[in-house]
């Protein structure tokens, strides 16, 4: 998947921007330029959302009614793609694809967005929210029922809600007792995923910093029934859901068995970087060829790192869209550079 050209109007600081791409892009620019904000909208074009906000209407530069953004892409098949997205404030949204509107999810199945950016160092030292969010993304991108077993367990889990608010311990024991192979099957699957980005990190990450590897790890317990039982008193108590998979403890081991919190700025940034260079790792062994947007590229790491994680992109057959504020790259003098002005 490549992404050609993009158009920008009233979004964020920028009024209008034209812009073409190349294999290995970067964008330049001083500090609140609207190189992050370039990322946000080819990211909201490839998933309908964007990885800033869940409000939309932030994005629509001030005084203005609406933003518009296009981009001419090569899909996941291959095909050449004109893709545009349209929002006002009074929260109308129009996609369209080839020139016909289509819903979100399309734009899900013909584009893969990886961005690596300020947000991911909470996969390294934030709760598990993240850590769940992501390996959810890359389960279900392996598999997309596992996007259906998302679907229903929200649903049990908004009924469950209901019925702990209204005190029913008959109706609950029941939708318990019918969501266990739900549950079953959603940890089965992010086990298996784990394993994927483990595999992927211990290839790369690995080899380039053995002390200060992270992997994922997650041991939910086996025993859902007994323990759906034992928390039934306190659910009903409290008048929500203690229990599931929207709650497991996804956690993350550093290799030298320092602690999450103990690590410095550098090994976070290399650590997120790494799991997000494992995620493009699995979608390539599924022919999926994600763009992979790297923003604020090699902050906090020493020169010797960013040889060594440049080393990684180069070898990248994969589109990679980058941006800096520092004259961070100018010993790589094999990417195409566009410097943005305020
Ligand atoms: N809706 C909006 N309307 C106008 N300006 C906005 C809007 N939303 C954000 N901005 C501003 O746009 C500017 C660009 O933000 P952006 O995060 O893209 O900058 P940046 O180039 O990535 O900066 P940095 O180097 O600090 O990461 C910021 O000054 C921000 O405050
Ligand atoms: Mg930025």
């Amino acid at each position: 998947m490549r992404i050609k050209s993009l158009y920008l109007s009233n979004f964020r600081n920028i009024s209008e921007l034209d812009l073409d791409f190349s294999d290995k892009f970067l964008i330049e620019g001083r500090t609140g330029a609207g190189k992050t904000s370039i990322i946000e909208a080819c990211y909201i074009l490839f998933s309908g959302k964007s990885f800033k906000t869940t409000q939309l209407k932030e994005c629509i530069k001030n005084e203005a009614n609406n933003f518009f953004i296009k981009c001419s892409a090569e899909d996941i098949e291959g095909y050449s793609r004109e893709i545009s997205i349209g929002y006002d404030t009074e929260d109308n949204r129009k996609i369209l694809m080839d020139g016909s509107e289509v819903r979100r999810k399309s734009l899900l199945e013909a584009l893969l967005p990886v961005v690596h950016s300020s947000f991911d160092f909470n996969l390294i030292t934030g709760g598990p929210k993240s850590r769940r969010d992501f390996i959810d993304k890359v389960c279900f991108v392996n598999d997309n029922s596992y996007l259906d077993d998302l679907g229903s367990y929200l649903s049990f889990l908004k009924n469950k809600n209901t019925a702990l608010k209204n005190g029913n311990a008959k109706v609950i024991k029941y939708l318990n007792l019918a969501a266990v192979p739900l549950i079953k099957r959603i940890r089965k699957k992010r086990k298996e995923t784990i394993e994927k980005v483990n595999q992927k990190i211990k290839e790369t990450s690995l080899r380039l910093f053995p002390d200060i590897t992270a992997f994922f790890c997650y041991n939910p317990g086996e025993d859902i029934e007994k323990k759906l039982e034992g928390i039934l008193e306190l659910e009903l108590s409290k008048g929500f859901c203690l229990y599931g998979p929207h709650l497991d403890q996804i956690n993350l081991n550093i290799k030298s068995g320092k602690a999450k919190n103990n690590i410095s700025m550098g090994e976070t940034y290399i650590n997120s970087f790494l799991i997000r260079l494992s995620e493009i790792g699995i979608y390539e062994d599924l022919k999926l060829h994600p763009v992979f947007f790297i923003d604020d590229i090699f902050v906090f790491v020493d020169n010797e790192t960013k040889k060594l994680l440049f080393d990684e992109i180069e070898r990248l057959d994969n589109q990679v869209i980058m941006t800096s504020s520092l004259e961070n790259l100018n010993k790589f003098n094999n990417i195409e550079k566009y410097y943005l002005s305020k």
